[in-house]
């Protein structure tokens, strides 16, 4: 692995790498992201190839100031709204896209999604390249996301891997439809459906309409290799992830506040991915509100 620190020298010449095309691993709050111009359409090919990644699963734009979006695509009324409250931050804005955004990057799609990372090394690659990057996590198609740059895996034609420690969120941004008057959460995320209503009241759940889910958002993701599944209480001889104390050094104690829990929750299954146990065992965690994009990802990663 090419893991470089992220000092403005290694900032500026992983913006160059931007610009000439190639890839980058960036950190952002949410997960490690595999960077390209997102306005350069053989450079975004290369990461749907890196990924394994099928071309009909649209990329994240993301930014370091509003004039880019409006560069970009056609923001909403709402969607500003949105952006004032809760950017910098883990959420993704879907506005119809302005013709310089390529299909590649949208997967043919006449929508673009946008977001604005709090990450201090996010913005600093978005502003060295002075370029929008197109980045999905940076993890192979289905597998789990990394959350630490040690947990990115090898992926064909990335030219280096910036530092960023631990991403404070954990897991993937919440993306939320703003193209009409009702936004639509399409995968939830940090910010709730909640947080979203206090802001545009006529927020709602995507997630009840196989219709509106996100487009590439498979049933079957942020998966480990071991086999995985849930109980409420995991046996004593088993592998996983458990709220009690642990009973062998093949478990992990989660959090029981729901940040706490994504900010770990990918990092540890990696960690347990490797111990080459039989299956995983995750104990249920609790059916509260706050706890619906866990629940998200801990029911792909099961199926
Ligand atoms: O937190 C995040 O969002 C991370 C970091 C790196 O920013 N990125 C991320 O990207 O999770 P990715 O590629 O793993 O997920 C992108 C998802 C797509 O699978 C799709 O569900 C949704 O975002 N999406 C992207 N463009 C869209 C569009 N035009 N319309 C609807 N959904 C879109
Ligand atoms: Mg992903």
């Amino acid at each position: 692995m090419k893991i470089i620190e992220s000092t403005p020298e290694n900032l500026e010449r992983a913006g160059e790498v931007i610009r000439n095309g190639g890839l980058v691993v960036m950190p952002t709050e949410t997960v490690y992201g595999l960077a390209a111009d997102a306005l350069d359409a053989k450079a975004v090919e290369k990461i749907y190839a890196a990924k394994g990644r099928p071309a009909s699963n649209p990329l994240i734009v993301h930014v370091a100031d509003w004039g880019t979006v409006e560069e970009i695509a056609y923001p909403t009324d709402l969607a500003k709204r949105l952006a004032d409250k809760f950017w910098p931050g883990p959420l993704t804005l879907v506005l119809a896209k302005k013709p310089v955004v390529p299909k590649e990057t949208t997967a043919g799609l006449d929508s673009v999604a946008v977001r604005m990372p709090a990450h201090p090394v996010a913005q600093g690659l978005i502003k060295a390249a002075g370029r929008p990057l197109a980045a999905p996590s940076a993890n192979a198609f289905t597998r789990l996301s990394p959350t630490r740059a040690e947990d990115v895996g090898d992926l064909l034609g990335v030219e280096l891997i910036l530092q960023g420690g631990p991403c404070e969120v954990g897991i993937e941004s919440t993306v939320v439809d703003c193209r009409r008057e009702e936004p639509i959460v399409l995968r939830p995320g940090q910010i709730s459906l909640e947080q979203l209503q206090a802001v545009v009241p006529t927020t709602r759940s995507g997630a009840a309409s196989e219709k509106v889910r996100a487009p590439g958002h498979h049933s079957r993701h942020y998966a480990p290799r071991t086999t995985i599944r849930m109980a409420l209480r995991i046996g004593s001889e088993e592998t996983g992830l458990t709220f009690q104390s642990p009973q062998n050094s093949r478990q992990i104690q989660m959090p029981v506040d729901p940040a706490g829990y994504a900010a770990e929750l990918y990092h540890a299954l990696h960690a347990l991915d490797e111990v080459g146990a039989e299956y995983l065992v995750v104990e249920e965690p609790p059916r509260e509100p706050g706890w619906d994009a866990i629940w998200d990802r801990l029911t792909r990663a099961t199926s």
